[in-house]
């Protein structure tokens, strides 16, 4: 069956038109091969081959600007997890971003946790003559700070708690240490209030605002005054975040995909099946990347309602690419005679070096100016 079903369908007609081909074919006993076909036919052949490659590459470049989060080459399992199944890590805002982040450059891309310590206004005074214990103390407490001020953007940089500079703390961070100058003192006895509230904007104003106003004490930090409320509003707000397709797009890109790349991956398996290799290789290889687009589509789908199939999209993805471009490779070595083969197998060489070199000068900046832009332009 292998060996007949190929040699049955399209390749039927070109047999017809090419007299080459009648007298090879009785002599391998009805098996046709491209080798037979004429040097213009196989040409032709091998610019289709390499341009359907081409072709497949600007997809994943499509790819990349459709579903891969900025400065990533291509989607990762979470980005493909967000296309099907949705959302299921909760967003956060850029100020939650930089008091979370344990540690990097004090900037837009590491971490302001050190504005709470070491960056905090006359740190190094306020040092140098503790102990071990009083260190231990006054870390508690400006830990405390951070998870207050975190605690206060999380539920909405509320513009009532800043102005009357005043947020009530949650249970759990009712217990924790805290710099008293922030509490809220009781207006009759000067004692912190029970349940502790925090003056929120004298916080933000002494371990922010210091640096982050037009004199502030950092340079670079006077560009982003975060001293009013209106100010600081847009750094803690929730980034937006990407939609999951929607039925009806789902549905588009199910039809286009099944009916144009069947059409593509189908002529490929076509021709790769009349190649000199054995049954069982074209048998296998030659239907592959036709059937798991198949499997690939269904668990685009499938991740609908489980995310796990979103694992599944990409391994039958780079599957599917792995088939057609093996199929591409073996079929243009297998078109021509040794000089062809030579001449092949430097086109293919040196093409790896060129797109070598492409990603270390294009690619690769390209991707680290998109992971800045968009940490500049999110918020
Ligand atoms: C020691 C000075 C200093 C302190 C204190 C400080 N920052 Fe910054 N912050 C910086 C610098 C420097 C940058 C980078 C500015 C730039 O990229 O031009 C920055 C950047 C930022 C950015 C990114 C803004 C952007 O557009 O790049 C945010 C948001 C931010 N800080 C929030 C805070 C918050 C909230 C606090 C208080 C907990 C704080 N910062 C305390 C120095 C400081």
């Amino acid at each position: 069956l292998l060996r007949t079903v190929p040699t049955a369908f399209p390749f039927g007609f070109a047999v017809f038109f090419t007299d080459s081909v009648d007298t090879a074919m009785t002599a391998r006993g009805n098996r046709f091969l491209l080798r037979d076909l004429p040097l213009a036919s196989r040409l032709v052949l091998a610019v289709f081959l390499t341009s359907t490659a081409l072709g497949y590459s600007l997809a994943l470049l499509q790819l990349h600007f459709r579903n891969a989060w900025p400065g990533n080459a291509l989607p990762t399992t979470a980005d493909v997890e967000a296309t099907y199944f949705g959302q299921r890590v909760q967003a956060v805002s850029w100020v939650e971003k930089l008091l979370e982040t344990p540690e990097g450059p004090l900037d837009g891309t590491g971490s302001m946790r050190p504005a709470f310590t070491t960056a905090s206004d006359r740190w190094e005074a306020l040092i140098r003559h503790k102990t071990p214990e009083q260190m231990a103390k006054l870390h508690a407490e400006r830990e405390g700070e951070r998870l207050a001020l975190l605690s206060w953007v999380r539920s909405g940089a509320g513009k009532k708690a800043y102005d009357n500079d005043d947020y009530r703390l949650t249970d759990d961070l009712a217990r924790h240490e805290i710099t008293t100058e922030f509490l809220v003192r009781d207006g009759s006895n000067h004692e912190p209030t029970h349940p502790p509230r925090v003056r929120i904007r004298t916080l933000l104003n002494t371990r922010c605002a210091t640096c982050h106003a037009e004199d502030g004490r950092h340079e670079q930090a006077r560009h982003i005054p975060l001293d009013t409320h209106e100010r600081l509003q847009p750094f803690c707000q929730v980034q937006a975040t990407r939609k999951a397709h929607t039925l009806p797009q789902l549905a588009q890109t199910t039809h286009v995909h099944l009916l144009g790349f069947a059409a593509l991956y189908g002529l490929v398996g076509l021709v790769f099946t009349f190649t000199s290799y054995s049954g069982w290789t074209r048998g296998i290889l030659g239907p592959f990347p036709l059937a798991l687009q198949v499997v690939n589509i269904a668990c685009w789908w499938l991740a609908r309602a489980d995310p796990a199939f979103a694992r599944l999209i990409v391994t039958t993805g780079v599957l599917t690419a792995v088939g057609l471009g093996g199929q591409i490779a073996c079929t243009l070595f297998d078109l021509f005679g040794r000089a062809g083969k030579i001449v092949m197998l430097t086109l293919l060489l040196s093409s790896c070096i060129v797109a070598f070199f492409v990603n270390g000068s294009v690619v690769a900046p390209y991707l680290d100016r998109e992971r800045l832009d968009a940490l500049i332009n999110n918020p």
